[in-house]
């Protein structure tokens, strides 16, 4: 029979989680809620992870022990260069988890870029309380992690397998997840992927004992309850995204309407300047006109003269006078 006395505070603890660290990589996030009650329940001196990538559950540990208090070191051990199954990756994403770990953890959490093999000499036996293995994901891997990670764990250790309701080709995670649940207390979510919980110690702390040994009914709530919590985190950023991407939108429209508020501004000084044209070209239309009309009138005048003079020219009187106009042409010259 469960007490819900001993599990109340780490469900409340869960139900409190506000992750500060969700990247793209979502495959823990719905465990990241059980992160922190695991913390609260086990209260472990040393917790060490095998594969952090961009650290999502590795900074939601780091994130309930300094919440908590918990007084936990906590050592991440990743190559950084990623695996056939999580992607090659560059160093950026250290750099980065750096930039983010480094100013709020630094004085607990250490970051151990190098193979798990060759970590495995840093710590010494017995010394880990909690170990979450999440490198690379085929049956051999995941055995040769537990095996050799095995010894280095406290009396009161607590491993943490991720992915074991994966199904997929190469994933061997539920196969060694099986042999190893047949040997020690557990407890298994199956939301998030699936997220074993293995209690490898002789002492394990008292409370997760009684969750891996309550009974079925019990233990379908307490997964109900996680998976809820879980699905809490995840919708939670997608909303968070979706509200973020909404703020873009919203200024790229706004900036936008101004663009075309500037615009339509443009357009009506131009038509306003192109109504001003009009107006000067119908002006200079009506002067091309009056003017057309004058130069009519004295081409009329001009035709007129034109024909007086040729009439005149043509009279008997100017052949008469013919004469006389040319001695007083002489005369002028003479003179
Ligand atoms: C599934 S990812 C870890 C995901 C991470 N726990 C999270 O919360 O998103 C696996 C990581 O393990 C690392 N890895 C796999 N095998 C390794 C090995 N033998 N030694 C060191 N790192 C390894 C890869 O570089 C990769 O970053």
């Amino acid at each position: 029979m469960i007490d819900p006395a001993s599990l109340a505070p780490a469900v409340a603890v869960a139900a409190r989680a506000q992750p500060e660290r969700l990247t793209n990589i979502e495959g823990w996030h719905e465990h990241i809620p059980f992160a922190f009650a695991l913390i609260a329940l086990a209260r472990p001196s040393v917790l060490v992870e095998l594969g952090t990538h961009k650290g999502d559950s590795f900074c939601a540990f780091c994130q309930a022990v300094a919440e908590l208090g918990a007084g936990t070191r906590c050592f991440a051990v990743d190559t950084w260069q990623g695996d056939p199954h999580a992607g090659i990756y560059g160093e950026e994403v250290l750099a980065e988890l750096r930039r983010h770990v480094e100013p709020r953890y630094a004085r607990f959490a250490t970051l151990m870029p190098m193979l798990f093999d060759e970590a495995l000499a840093r710590f010494a036996d017995g010394s880990i309380d909690v170990l979450h293995i999440d490198g690379l994901h085929t049956e051999e891997a995941v055995r040769h992690d537990f095996e050799t990670w095995l010894p280095k764990m406290s009396p009161c250790g607590v491993v943490l397998f991720h992915d074991t309701r994966v199904e997929r080709e190469g994933f061997g995670v539920r196969k060694v997840w099986q042999e190893v649940a047949a040997r020690y207390p557990n407890f298994e979510f199956f939301h998030g992927n699936g997220l074993g919980v293995l209690l490898v110690g002789a002492t394990p702390p008292a409370a997760l004992l009684e969750w891996c040994r309550a009974e079925a009914g019990a233990q379908e709530t307490l997964r109900a309850v996680f998976r809820k919590f879980g699905e809490r985190v995840r919708i939670g950023r997608h909303l968070e995204l979706y509200q973020s991407a909404n703020a873009e939108l919203w200024k790229r429209t706004q900036q936008a309407e101004a663009t075309l508020d500037g615009a339509v501004r443009q357009l009506a000084d131009t038509q306003k300047q192109v109504g001003e044209l009009c107006l000067q070209v119908g002006d200079a239309r009506t002067e091309i006109l009056r003017l057309g009309d004058l130069v009519a009138a004295w081409e009329q005048r001009a035709a007129r003269a034109e024909a007086e003079l040729a009439k005149v020219l043509s009279s008997r009187a100017w052949r008469a006078t013919a004469p006389l106009r040319r001695v007083a042409a002489w005369l002028r010259r003479v003179a």
